[in-house]
């Protein structure tokens, strides 16, 4: 009988489980299950969902070791009996997004202040942060904010409950989604109860008696299962972010880029150093491997896509069928797609523009093709602000649901400037938290080398035109903003 490992992806969607073999690493079974719609969510009903998803990949009776990879930054509040306060903020939702302007305006404001924030923590904090969160909770529920004794993530939050403890200070986390905190120093790895305090508006002693899940190392045994579910035998991993548990899937190292199109659009890179960007468009967050990972994060990701098939009343072969059929440019339309606001750059109360439409361009081929060039151009910015601060790009993979549609994958070399390798359509983040289950259960000092991720390489004709002219048009929306 093999060793089985689970590893498990609670995203913004849906939570998803892969159960491998961890000497192969070959599949051996798979679960999912959907989440609730919405930016702010009861963590139950993320509870519900992945005990659906184990059930449906077959159980963990025969499992050795599980891993929790999860969306980073929601916020969830917890009481002094383990109870969740209120719904749970998600990384999407942007109504803390004046307390994070205060934030920064607290260090002095403006280049000073975003300086200050990324020499304590990595990152300038924006509304996805948990510190964010936080200061919004502080303001418009005090009587919430005063019940806090403990603050979790999606990951950590999840891996407790698989362990079926109700103990505060069994909570336990990794650096990965630590350093998403906004309370978390991520080149020295320490969190900085100064910034928790300042954030809920109370003293730092305060702040210290706030249980913050234990900080564990990224190979390290952080408790079993529930014994009472059946699962004692199993041996639970750290988790991560699920960008660093995408990068361990992927098997990334220095180098390698992976731009991601899920709900979120994410450029995200190995750095072996720390990187702190006071411009705000990299956020400076850590790996799971025990080096960094800078990501350029937006919030308009595969849903620009859904928006638009949804417009010209067409599925997503349809709408790529249509971008593929006009010409690069589109005849001088450009989407700015900030469908949602906006994150990077930190527009959180912009909405989307069609700009330069004329009688040349009002057309559903021009409307398909300026709507996946101005996702891809959101994206170039990111690698280019990546570059920009010295991280290495020598190769960038392409991954995420809108990553499947033929015309993005045509059109990012043109809009990147570079050839992308797609890589088979796979469960990333839920197999690098297998990988990482795997390696925690081995005691091993490097990762299993099971990664083989097959990618076809895509080249094409660079467009640097088109960026010129989103650049242009993106100004003068931020301008309005
Ligand atoms: C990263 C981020 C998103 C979420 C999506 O900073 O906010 O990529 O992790 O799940």
């Amino acid at each position: 009988m093999p060793t089985l490992v689970a590893g498990i992806d609670s995203s913004t969607q849906s939570c998803k489980v892969v159960i491998r073999d961890a000497e192969t690493g070959a599949l051996v079974r798979t679960g999912s299950a959907k989440h609730p719609e919405g930016t702010e969510v009861a963590p139950a009903a993320w509870w519900d969902v992945l005990l659906r998803a184990i059930e449906s990949a077959g159980g963990l009776a025969d499992v050795s070791a599980a891993s929790v990879g999860g969306q980073q930054h929601g916020m969830v509040a917890l009481d002094a009996h383990g109870e969740v306060i209120r719904d749970a903020l998600l990384w999407n939702d942007t109504r803390s997004a004046d307390a994070a302007a205060q934030l920064i305006a607290e260090h002095g404001g403006g280049s000073e202040g975003a300086a200050a924030w990324t020499t304590m923590t990595g990152s300038v904090p924006v509304a996805s942060l948990t510190v964010t969160k936080l200061r919004w909770l502080a303001d418009a529920e005090p009587e919430n904010a005063g019940r806090v004794a403990a603050v979790a993530l999606p990951h950590d939050w999840l891996t407790w409950k698989l362990s079926g403890s109700t103990d505060l200070n069994d909570l336990a986390t990794d650096r990965s989604d630590a350093s998403g905190t906004g309370y978390f120093d991520t080149a020295a790895g320490t969190y900085r109860h100064d910034l928790l305090a300042q954030a809920l508006r109370i003293s730092e002693a305060s702040a210290r008696a706030i249980i913050l899940p234990r900080v564990c190392g990224h190979r390290e045994q952080v408790g079993t299962g529930d014994a009472a579910r059946g699962w004692g035998h199993l041996v639970l991993g750290p988790g991560a972010g699920d960008n660093a548990a995408a990068a361990l899937g992927l098997g990334m190292s220095t180098g390698d880029v992976a731009i991601s199109i899920g709900t979120s659009g994410v450029v995200s890179a190995v750095s072996p150093r720390p990187i702190q960007d006071p411009s705000g468009m990299v956020t400076g967050f850590a790996d799971a491997t025990g080096e960094f990972l800078p990501l350029a994060v937006t919030l308009n990701g595969s849903r620009v896509m859904d928006g638009a098939a949804r417009m010209l009343g067409v599925d997503h072969d349809g709408l790529a069928e249509l971008a593929l059929a006009a010409e690069p440019g589109a005849h001088g339309l450009t989407l700015v797609p900030y469908l949602e606001g906006e994150r990077t750059p930190n527009l959180p109360h912009a909405t989307g523009s069609f700009v330069g439409l004329t009688l040349a361009s009002m057309n559903p081929q021009d409307v398909a093709r300026a709507s996946v060039e101005g996702l891809l151009c959101g994206l170039a910015d990111g690698l280019e602000a990546m570059t920009s601060l010295g991280v290495p790009v020598q190769s960038i993979k392409l991954i995420g649901g809108a990553a499947r549609s033929a015309a993005v994958q045509q059109i990012a070399p043109a809009i990147f400037g570079r050839e992308v390798q797609v890589p088979a359509p796979g469960e990333y983040v839920a197999d690098g938290a297998a990988r990482q289950a795997a390696w925690v259960l081995s005691g091993a000092a490097e990762a299993p080398s099971w990664t083989t991720v097959e990618s076809e390489t895509i080249s094409g004709t660079p467009t640097p035109e088109v960026r010129e002219t989103y650049a242009a048009r993106r100004s003068l929306i931020a301008e309005k903003h």
